[in-house]
Parts: C-alpha cells; sequence; structure tokens
C-alpha cells in the first residue's frame, strides 16, 4: 500500500497501469466497520482501490466540531492494509487549502435543506474537496455511504452537472448490534448517551411499521418519531424531516420513494440517521 501526501506520488501509481479500474472511498479516518464497507465494495468492483484521509476543515460550521472531531491516523492505515487497499491520500491542511485557496463548488438548491440548513456551508465545503478528490485520483467509481444519504444525493448532482467521468456507488448503513449507525462521532459520546442513541434506529423503524399499515400523513409519522425519542431525556431533537427521496423536499403526504431522515444532539454531539421507505 502506497501512502503519501504528495499529489504527484498519488497520479503516479494511479497512472502506472492505465487500463486498471480504480474505485476510491473519501474518508476523515477514524475509521469503523461503515467506512470499510466501503472499502470492501470497491475492492469486489475494481482492479485497485484508493482511499483519502482528511479532516475537511471547509465543512464544519463549529469550530467545536472540528477541534473534537477524533482521528487515529496509524490505526486507519493499518486496516486499510488489511483490506488491500492499494493507496492513500494523507494530505495536510496546507497542501489542500493554501492561504490563496478560492474556488468554491455550490450545489445550490440541494445543499440548502436539512443538513445544510442546519449547517450552512458544510455541504459546499464537502462538494469541494469532493471535487479535488476526484481530479487528484480520476477514479472509475467513488464509494459513499446511505448513512450521509443528502451528501450522496448533493454528489450526484455534482458529478452529473459538471460531467465528471465517475460512477457513484452507494453503500447501506452499517450498524452496531443495537442498531445505532457506526459513526466516528459515536466515540465522543457520554456513557448515558451512547447507551440513548440507539433510540434513532429505533423510532425511524417503528415510523418504517406505521407506513407499511397504512399511515400515510408525515404529521402523524412526525409526532411519532418525536415522542420516541423524546423519551431520552438527554436527546435534543435539531430536525426531524419527511421528505422526497430525490428533491429532498418535504412531503404533506407519504408517497412515493420517502426519505425519513433526523439529526439529534447528546451534549455537544450531533448524530444523523435515516431510512428510506418505499410506499407506492
Ligand atoms: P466520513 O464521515 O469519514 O465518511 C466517509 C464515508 O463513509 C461517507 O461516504 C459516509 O457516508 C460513509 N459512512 C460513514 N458511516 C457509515 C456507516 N455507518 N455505514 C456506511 N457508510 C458509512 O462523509 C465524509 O467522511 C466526508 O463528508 C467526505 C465525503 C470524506 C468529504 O470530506
Amino acid at each position: 500500500m502506497i501512502v503519501s501526501e504528495i499529489i504527484s506520488e498519488i497520479r503516479h501509481k494511479r497512472w502506472e497501469d492505465k487500463s486498471a479500474s480504480w474505485g476510491l472511498v473519501p474518508t476523515m479516518g477514524s475509521l469503523h466497520e461503515g467506512h470499510l464497507s466501503l472499502v470492501r465494495q470497491a475492492r469486489e468492483e475494481n482492479n485497485r482501490v484508493a482511499a483519502s484521509i482528511f479532516v475537511n476543515p471547509i465543512q464544519f460550521n463549529r469550530k467545536n466540531d472540528y477541534d473534537s472531531y477524533p482521528t487515529n491516523l496509524a490505526s486507519d492505515l493499518e486496516l486499510l492494509e488489511r483490506e488491500g487497499v492499494d493507496l492513500v491520500w494523507t494530505p495536510q491542511k496546507s497542501l489542500v487549502y493554501p492561504e490563496i485557496f478560492q474556488t468554491y463548488i455550490d450545489v445550490t438548491q440541494l445543499s440548502k435543506v436539512l443538513e445544510g440548513a442546519a449547517r450552512p456551508g458544510h455541504f459546499q465545503g464537502v462538494t469541494t474537496i469532493v471535487a479535488i478528490l476526484f481530479n487528484v485520483f480520476q477514479p472509475t467509481r467513488a464509494y459513499f455511504g446511505q448513512k450521509d444519504a443528502q451528501q450522496e444525493a448533493v454528489i450526484r448532482r455534482m458529478v452529473e452537472d459538471l460531467h465528471f467521468n465517475i460512477e457513484i456507488r452507494s453503500c447501506p448503513t452499517v450498524r452496531e448490534k443495537d442498531g445505532l449507525a457506526m459513526s466516528s462521532r459515536n466515540a465522543n459520546l457520554t456513557k448515558k448517551a451512547r447507551a440513548a442513541a440507539p433510540v434513532l434506529f429505533r423510532a425511524l423503524n417503528l415510523a418504517k411499521v406505521a407506513i407499511e399499515k397504512g399511515e400515510i400523513s408525515s404529521k402523524n409519522i412526525y409526532q411519532l418519531l418525536k415522542n420516541e425519542i423524546e423519551k431520552s431525556e438527554c436527546a435534543q431533537i435539531d430536525y426531524i424531516s419527511i421528505a422526497d427521496q430525490k428533491t429532498l423536499n418535504e412531503i404533506k403526504i407519504i408517497a412515493g420513494n420517502v426519505l425519513i431522515s433526523l439529526a439529534v444532539f447528546w451534549d455537544e454531539v450531533r448524530l444523523i440517521d435515516n431510512i428510506r421507505i418505499s410506499n407506492k
């Protein structure tokens, strides 16, 4: 496995064998089984696999969130090596964003709702770094997790609009045994919050069951989710959304392909989760 901070070295390895297909897994490190599931899918579908580890400062809208974001480069590299990754880019902040840096990518509409409304500037930071990663690696395919459903939708829009010749692949959310979606931020939960946090997936499943039984009112589903989550006294709901999967616009009546997503604070730690429901 080649690990480098230097773009010319990444490009050299990338183009060593021009006929090889490459899968790219962009990450911010502190890797867990969720990230590794993306690597495994990339491994299955490509001749070579690349990953990036970079805690992207411009996608954080709260300084505290950036400062407390866990890092663990040595063990991340060990995990990636064990998964048979061929190439890893671990750039310095000053290389990616030199002082003169002034080019940003903005997916104007999809970026404004949900996570974008709650975290202004977040998706501009994501699309800018992902475009940089796509240009550095020029992968055949790139892998993203459904846990960040809006991120995937925003990146797909960018790829279509800017004609990146890259196939976006999406991978299911990997969960702990108790249902909590794996996240690097879980490490920052207090013991009490960690014990309570599986309520998120439980609530989403209750909503799913209610919809399968015929509930079509978003208002009722919203209330059901809210009641369930508020049973946990340390949870602070940031938002609960019931939206169309494609446009991410809120819907009143549940029909078609629906994305139910939520963001909840546990003290300073903000967790997100979602499920997709088809109700035709
Ligand atoms: P990060 O949070 O490190 O996540 C990297 C990738 O792993 C994302 O595509 C994310 O959706 C996926 N992922 C995280 N937890 C997962 C889980 N439990 N199951 C399945 N996949 C999971 O997302 C980012 O980094 C950044 O925004 C990035 C795209 C790297 C740009 O900086």
